[in-house]
């Protein structure tokens, strides 16, 4: 261990395997992007980790070292991967179907490594993603079968991959709606429903339970309740395990919790907020259905509601119309446009319209969080941190967070969570923003 004024951290030494849950749009974007910031021909924009700065002390004393240099993270060199998928596609394969990125500039130089990397064969069931089909699937009597092949595949790919470490994230189709009930409520009843094949227990939540099992930090990339369970959180709790999610916050909602905290610090009313998207990728296709899009759909509609606090702003929030929509249209492909019309109101009640159409790609958004997100958990495992990783909220579109305590969905409000928690790991001062020590000398 090194020892660290804040925290001890042990150091990253070795390899870190990051084994993804489903192997399409965003895992091959974000495998193949980590492969081209290696080799130096491509640049991890997006990525906090990788960009990002943080200011130390005072600003007079003007040490902003960078993000990677501060906390000890792995080394892009050091990642491995693996991946399941009931798809069989290779990583290149699904990478040239995904269509995200360019196959002659970004596909075909690194399509030998790509090619190497074969998923694994999924704990999959089309009740929970009604719009696939998959060929490269496992079977077992019982969910709990399937809870031990996963470990089993956990355990292979630590040895044949070499890997010091783990960690797991879920990149894999977003599944039907569920709510906790008596299956989730503990270890035991959970180990119990898997044995009875209760449908409460979806795939995602057995990828959770094996990366567990298998002392492997888990984070949640998609709405699925998945580990935002109380047995799923009691195991992380007993077994000092870092956990989190859910649902990458990436292109419109980013947006919206970056606006909304704005409207609110101003103190401008918010009448409705109409946000829809076209897009076209098998994500699209997927939460085309609509028991997958109630998923989504949740997930996107709880920030308004948390930022704006009707109750406490009853005149300005109490009475917002806010609609939410996806629709499944081809030939976009990755390429999702986002439409937001945003009726807000000023002095007097005056009304004033705000109109955004953000075209994104979305998997180019999600890839650097995927990698930021790999890289924390690693370090949060390493230094300790277990349970729910409230600091990385920063990444979700539905933060988890302890029970009784709501979630903090304004991006700034996360960011300095997130900073203020990697200079307490590293026995730095928190940064307050008070500053006035610049203009009342003692
Ligand atoms: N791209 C973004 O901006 C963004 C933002 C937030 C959340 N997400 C979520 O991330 C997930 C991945 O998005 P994508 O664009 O890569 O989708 P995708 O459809 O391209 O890839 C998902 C893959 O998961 C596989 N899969 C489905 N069920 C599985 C299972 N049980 N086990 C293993 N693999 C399984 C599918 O076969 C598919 O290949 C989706 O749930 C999406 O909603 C994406």
């Amino acid at each position: 261990m090194v020892q660290q004024a804040g925290r001890d951290i042990a150091p990253a030494k070795g390899k870190l395997g990051v084994m993804l849950v489903g192997l399409g749009a965003v895992s091959t974007t974000f495998i193949a992007g980590v492969e081209h910031v290696r080799r130096g021909t491509g640049l991890p924009v997006g990525s906090l980790s990788q960009m990002g700065t943080i200011r130390l002390g005072k600003r007079t004393e003007k040490r902003s070292p960078k993000i990677k240099e501060f906390v000890p993270l792995a080394d892009l060199k050091d990642l491995v991967f693996t991946a399941w998928d009931p798809i069989p596609d290779d990583a290149y394969s699904a990478a040239v179907k995904a269509g995200v990125l360019d196959r002659h500039e970004h596909l075909e130089p690194i399509a030998d490594f790509l090619k190497g990397i074969k998923p694994l064969p999924a704990a999959f069931d089309q009740h929970y993603v009604k719009r696939l089909t998959g060929t490269n699937v496992k079977s077992g009597k019982t969910k709990r079968d399937l809870a031990e092949q996963l470990r089993q595949d956990i355990r292979d790919f630590k040895k044949r991959s070499g890997a010091d470490r783990l960690v797991m994230i879920w990149a894999a189709s977003t599944e039907v709606f569920l709510t906790p009930g008596p299956a989730h409520q503990s270890p035991q009843a959970f180990e119990r429903a898997m044995e009875q094949n209760d449908p409460a227990i979806a795939p995602s939540m057995l990828y959770a339970y094996a990366a567990l099992m298998e002392n492997v930090p888990f984070a949640n990339g998609a709405p699925n309740l998945t580990v935002d369970l109380p047995a799923l959180q009691q195991l992380a709790d007993e077994r000092r395990l870092p956990i989190g999610g859910k649902d990458f916050k990436t292109g419109q909602t980013m947006m919206k919790t970056v606006l909304a905290p704005a409207f609110k610090a101003r103190m401008l009313g918010l009448a409705g907020w109409y946000s829809t998207n076209i897009l076209g990728n098998r994500d699209g296709e997927v939460l085309d259905d609509p028991e997958s899009f109630k998923t989504k759909e949740e997930s996107k509609l709880g920030v308004l509601e948390y930022i704006l606090q009707p109750d406490q702003y009853p005149e300005l929030y109490g009475n917002v119309f806010h609609k939410v929509r996806i629709n499944y249209y081809p030939p976009r492909g990755d390429n999702k446009e986002g439409w937001d019309n945003i009726d807000i109101f000023g002095w007097l009640g005056y009304p004033m319209q705000i109109k955004v159409d953000f075209l994104c790609r979305d998997s180019i958004l999600a890839a650097p969080i995927v990698l930021d997100l790999a890289l924390f958990f690693d370090l949060a495992q390493r230094a300790r941190l277990s349970g729910i990783q409230e600091w990385l909220s920063f990444y979700f579109k539905s933060p988890q967070t302890a029970p009784g305590l709501y979630p903090e969905h304004d991006l700034f409000i996360q960011q300095t969570k997130l900073k203020n928690t990697l200079r307490w790991l590293m026995g730095e001062e928190q940064i307050t923003h008070l500053g006035i020590e610049y203009y009342e000398k003692a």
